[in-house]
C-alpha cells in the first residue's frame, strides 16, 4: 500500500507529480489557512507531510500524529519545526538549503537599495498624484555604493549578499557566532567585528541569522539605541530577531533613519505601528519568491520527502539521528 503525504499549502504541478509517483497525496491546492487543529486532524494516517514556515510543528502537534515519519519544509530556516521534538517522535525533519541562496541575496540588496531610496514613500505619492514635478531636494536617500555595510548572519545567504556588495564599493563587516575562515573573508573582502562594532560602525544592517532563542530580539530597544541616526535596517532573517514595537518607535523618533522588513514577528499580523511611517518599506517575506527559486524549493522538499520515506537518508535531514531508526530503513543509501 502507498504511504500518505500531505501538502499543507498550493504547490507547482511538478511538485505534485514528484509526490504522486510515489504517494497517496492530499494536497491543500485551494491554499486554505488551516489552524494547528485543522493540521493535526489532516494528518491523522499520514506518514509525510510538506509544511511552509506558517505551519508549526510542535510537541502538541506531533504527540497527536503518531504514524508521521517525515516533515518536510519548503524553506531553509525551520524556527517553525521543533527539531528536538521530531527527534523525540522519530520523525525525519528536512528543509531546502542552498536553492534559495542567489535569490535572497539580491532581495536582500534590492530590499536596502528601495529604503535607501525612499522607492515605497515617493512611489505611494505618485499614486497618490501628489507628485509636483522633480525638485533638487525630493526624496533625498542615502547611497549603498561606498556604504560600511554590516552583515548579521554569514552563511551561504550573507556570504552571497557580501559578495553583491563588493560591485558597490562597500566596506563590508560582518557579524556571526563564530569567524569565517581568513581565505573566505579574504575571497569575500569582508571582516568580523562584535555586535558592539557592528551597531556603532554600520550605515546599513543586514540581518540574516537563523532565528533561535539566543537570537530573539538580537535588535531592541537598546541596540537600535547603539546605531548611527542615519543607519538603515534591513531584516531578511526572521520575525522575532527584531523587537517590531522598538523598531516602530525609533523610526518615529527619528533614532534610525530608516528600515526594510521582509519578514515579521507574528506573521502575517504586521506591528500597526510599522503602517503608518514613511521611512519603512515593507515586503511580503518574499525574499526567495522567484518562480525558478520556489519551484527549486518545493522539488527539494518534494525529494526530501521521498527520500525519508523510501530510503531514511533524505538528503536535507535536520536530525540525523532519527533516519537510522526508522524501521527497516537503516543503513539504505539516499537516491
Ligand atoms: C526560508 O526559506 O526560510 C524563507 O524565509 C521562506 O521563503
Amino acid at each position: 500500500m502507498k504511504k500518505k503525504v500531505l501538502v499543507t499549502r498550493e504547490v507547482f504541478d511538478e511538485t505534485l507529480a514528484c509526490l504522486a509517483q510515489h504517494f497517496d497525496l492530499t494536497s491543500n491546492q485551494a491554499n486554505e489557512r488551516w489552524s494547528a487543529d485543522d493540521l493535526a486532524r489532516r494528518l491523522q494516517g499520514k506518514d509525510g507531510v510538506l509544511v511552509t514556515t506558517g505551519d508549526r510543528v510542535d510537541e502538541a502537534l506531533l504527540s497527536r500524529c503518531p504514524q508521521l515519519k517525515v516533515v518536510s519544509t519548503v524553506s531553509v530556516g525551520f524556527n517553525h519545526i521543533d527539531v528536538d521534538a521530531c527527534t523525540r517522535h522519530g520523525v525525519m525533519a528536512t528543509n531546502t538549503p542552498d536553492v534559495l541562496t542567489q535569490s535572497v541575496a539580491d532581495m536582500s540588496v534590492c530590499l536596502t537599495l528601495a529604503t535607501l531610496r525612499r522607492l515605497g514613500e515617493g512611489e505611494r505619492r505618485l499614486r497618490a498624484r501628489q507628485w509636483q514635478g522633480t525638485h533638487l531636494k525630493q526624496f533625498l536617500g542615502h547611497d549603498l555604493h561606498h556604504a560600511t555595510v554590516c552583515i548579521a548572519g554569514f552563511g551561504r545567504i550573507g556570504q552571497a549578499i557580501a559578495r553583491r556588495l563588493r560591485g558597490f564599493d562597500c566596506t563590508i563587516l560582518y557579524h556571526a557566532r563564530s569567524r569565517a575562515d581568513a581565505a573566505l573573508e579574504q575571497a569575500v573582502g569582508a571582516v568580523h567585528v562584535t555586535k558592539d562594532e557592528l551597531l556603532a560602525r554600520a550605515d546599513i544592517v543586514i540581518l540574516i541569522l537563523p532565528y533561535t532563542p539566543q537570537t530573539h530580539h538580537f535588535i531592541g530597544r537598546a541596540e537600535l539605541q547603539k546605531m548611527k541616526r542615519s543607519a538603515v535596517l534591513v531584516n531578511m532573517a526572521r520575525g522575532g530577531i527584531v523587537d517590531d514595537g522598538a523598531l516602530a518607535q525609533a523610526l518615529r523618533d527619528g533614532t534610525i533613519w530608516g528600515a526594510g522588513l521582509d519578514v515579521y514577528e507574528n506573521e502575517p499580523d504586521v506591528n500597526e505601528g510599522l503602517f503608518g511611517l514613511d521611512n519603512v518599506v515593507l515586503s511580503p517575506h518574499i525574499a526567495s519568491a522567484t518562480e525558478p527559486t520556489r519551484q527549486n524549493m518545493a522539488m527539494t522538499a518534494a525529494r526530501n520527502c521521498v527520500a525519508a520515506l523510501t530510503t531514511g537518508a533524505p538528503p536535507n535531514l535536520l536530525n540525523p539521528q532519527v533516519g537510522a531508526r526508522v524501521p527497516g530503513m537503516a543503513g539504505q543509501p539516499a537516491d
